[in-house]
């Protein structure tokens, strides 16, 4: 029997553009996302979120499925372009009500809400002005981040300001997969810093607004291994490590960027966005850190990729069917090495989880025993990190419920709960059922 210390928090996650649908519904401006997905070619089948898990309109009957399994947490994002359709200016009422009803439903559950405010689903008309590239946008985040805090001041348990900025900066600007759909390395550097600035001054919004609930970030952080001992691929392997953990972690927890970066970045694109004086207002100290575990990269040189001089090795088996290798020693080294060595912060997996092909059988049963033995897995490492005394205090399994998984539409069933996205009928997996009773014998 897996032993979690008093009080971990067991719980599920979601986002909003991933699940909610109901697009037009309710004064809601148009986001990134939804512009994106127009864009023929850039989302598997032509999906989009218009519709998606219509969680929007069946928010009850997901409350209650929450309540099924037995969560002790669900961490769930808020739509900004529901609260300023135009990214600023007038709050749109009906947008915060929504809200509202989510968090008093978890409170009458006894349900702790986790509420991230940014999940990728920027506001269209800030797009129009340079999005995350464009300084100002960090300061409309922040007036967004006020209007969220003054309504559910003391409703929210955690409070999430960004999540994963790596993706946003850099599957967004640099890889063009996701919106904003760039491909400048500038861009992506100049997106990634104005989304810590903002995550800054979220933090001073919300110490501001006196909210009652603690005050983290969520980051995408990889376990980074070399493909062999040579100092050609250590180095490419620093540069993987430099770009996807600590271009965050550091600015974060040490008020600096990492200086090996700075300088190769500098050779490749103009830093001067990235005002030194903003490190201090994004070294604020954090409440906790919340990580998302996904990946393990192994790293060679490859002195012909013009941005970080390095490749990742093919996946090896075992994989998901996403074909993400499936490694939860990564999740271990990922879990100890933040507890070590950076400032020492509570930790939160906000983020892991695995997509399978799930079928419902004529009986009317979505089997999963796949995402039962990845969970299992992912949760044992947490459990012999929590019994070693590393402080992490919570998983959310990714995800509550199938959804729009961004550039792959609905091709990707990440969830617990399986959605027939015909009919919007739920449907515990025996992922969910071996979640229940995992929670239950605690
Ligand atoms: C993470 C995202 C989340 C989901 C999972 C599979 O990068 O935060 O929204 O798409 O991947």
């Amino acid at each position: 029997m897996m032993k979690f210390p008093e009080g971990f928090l067991f719980g599920v996650a979601t986002a909003a553009y991933q699940i909610e649908g109901a697009a037009d519904e309710d004064g809601r401006g148009r986001s990134i996302w939804d512009t994106f997905s127009r864009i023929p070619g850039k989302i598997h089948h032509g999906d989009t979120g218009d519709i998606a898990c219509d969680h929007y309109h069946r928010l009850d009957e997901d409350l209650d499925l929450l309540t099924d399994i037995g969560v002790g947490a669900y961490r769930f994002s808020v739509a900004w372009p529901r609260i300023f359709p135009e990214g600023c200016g007038a709050v749109n009422q009906k947008g915060l009500d929504f809200y509202k009803r989510l968090v008093d439903g978890l409170r009458e559950r006894s349900i702790k809400p986790m509420l991230t405010l940014y999940h990728w689903d920027l506001p269209q008309m800030l797009q129009d002005v340079g999005g995350w590239t464009n300084r100002d946008t960090a300061f409309r985040f922040a007036e967004f981040v006020a209007a969220v805090a003054e309504n559910l001041q003391d409703d929210v348990a955690q409070w999430v300001t960004l999540n994963e900025p790596w993706c946003s900066a850099f599957v967004g600007h640099l890889e063009g997969r996701h919106a904003p759909g760039e491909e400048s390395l500038a861009a992506a550097l100049h997106a990634a810093h104005h989304l810590l600035l903002g995550h800054g001054l979220a933090v001073q919004a919300l110490r501001a607004a006196n909210v009652s609930g603690e005050i983290g970030l969520t980051l995408n952080l990889s376990d980074v291994t070399p493909a062999t001992e040579s100092a050609a691929d250590l180095a490419a392997t620093a540069r993987i490590d430099g770009n996807e953990n600590r271009w965050f972690l550091e600015p974060v927890f040490r008020g600096s960027y990492p200086k090996d970066m700075v300088d190769w970045y500098a050779k490749r694109a103009d830093l001067s966005p990235l005002h030194e004086a903003d490190l201090a207002i994004i070294a604020a100290p954090l409440d906790f850190l919340g990580v998302n575990y996904y990946e393990q990269h192994v790293v060679r040189a490859e002195p012909s990729d013009q941005i970080h001089g390095a490749a990742k090795l093919a996946p090896t088996p075992p994989l998901t069917d996403a074909g993400v290798p499936i490694r939860p020693a990564g999740l271990e080294h990922i879990l100890r090495r933040v507890s070590a060595q950076y400032r020492r912060i509570p930790l939160y997996v906000t983020e892991n989880g695995a997509a399978f092909h799930d079928y419902i059988t004529p009986e009317g049963v979505v089997d999963d025993p796949e995402r039962v033995s990845y969970l299992e897995r992912h949760f044992a490492v947490v459990a012999e990190c929590a019994s070693d005394g590393v402080d992490v205090r919570g998983y959310f399994a990714w995800s509550f419920l199938d959804n729009f998984e961004w550039a792959e539409g609905y091709s990707r069933r990440f969830g617990i709960v399986f959605v027939d996205f015909g009919t919007e009928q739920r449907i515990l997996k025996s992922s969910a059922r071996w979640y229940r009773q995992l929670i239950a014998a605690q």
